[in-house]
């Protein structure tokens, strides 16, 4: 059976997810996407993953390099959500930030966030997926809901 793109895209979306932004930090320079393909994949050893697509610009400072962190949005963070998937320039500008122990950028006002060395790079037809291992974890905020992502629209549980 042939898979038709737009009724690919049409089911993907009734998944409602979270939403993250992925970072990493190559030779000084920050990366980071907007992602909502985030998943825990196992408790020992500690391991998460992200897919990105091959064709974003950003692609090979994340597959190439050593580490990323996944950065979980509170319901208040759309705006980083849509900065983090859009050509913007520096999407960092303006953007409060702090390394952990990888390097990779922790956002400030995230719901949560993980840090990890790469552990794997998977082939995932057009995407590539990025198997971290998990260095620290921990939440952010106590006060704030996630955001939620459903059929191209943002949501919050509340
Ligand atoms: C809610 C949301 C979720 C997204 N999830 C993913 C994802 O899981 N993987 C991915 O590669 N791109 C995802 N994207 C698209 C990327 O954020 C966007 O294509 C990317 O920032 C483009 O990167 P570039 O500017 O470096 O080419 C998502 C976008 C949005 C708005």
């Amino acid at each position: 059976m042939s898979v038709n793109s737009d009724q690919f895209r049409d089911v993907m979306g009734r998944f409602a997810t979270g939403v993250t932004v992925v970072t990493t930090t190559n030779e000084g320079r920050l990366d980071g996407f907007t992602a909502s393909s985030f998943s825990s994949v196992s408790l020992d050893p500690p391991l998460v993953l992200v897919c990105i697509g091959k064709d974003a610009t950003c692609h090979d400072a994340f597959s190439d390099g050593g580490c990323f962190a996944i950065n979980i949005l509170s319901a208040d963070q759309a705006d980083l959500s849509v900065r983090f998937s859009s050509d913007v320039g520096d999407r960092f500008d303006g953007v409060a930030h702090e390394p952990w122990v990888t390097g990779a950028p922790i956002l400030g006002g995230a719901l949560a966030a993980i840090d990890c060395t790469l552990h794997a790079v998977h082939e995932g037809g057009d995407h590539s997926i990025l198997v971290g291992r998990v260095e620290r974890l921990g939440p952010l905020r106590e006060d704030a809901d996630p955001l939620i992502y459903y059929r191209g629209t943002y949501r919050s549980v509340s």
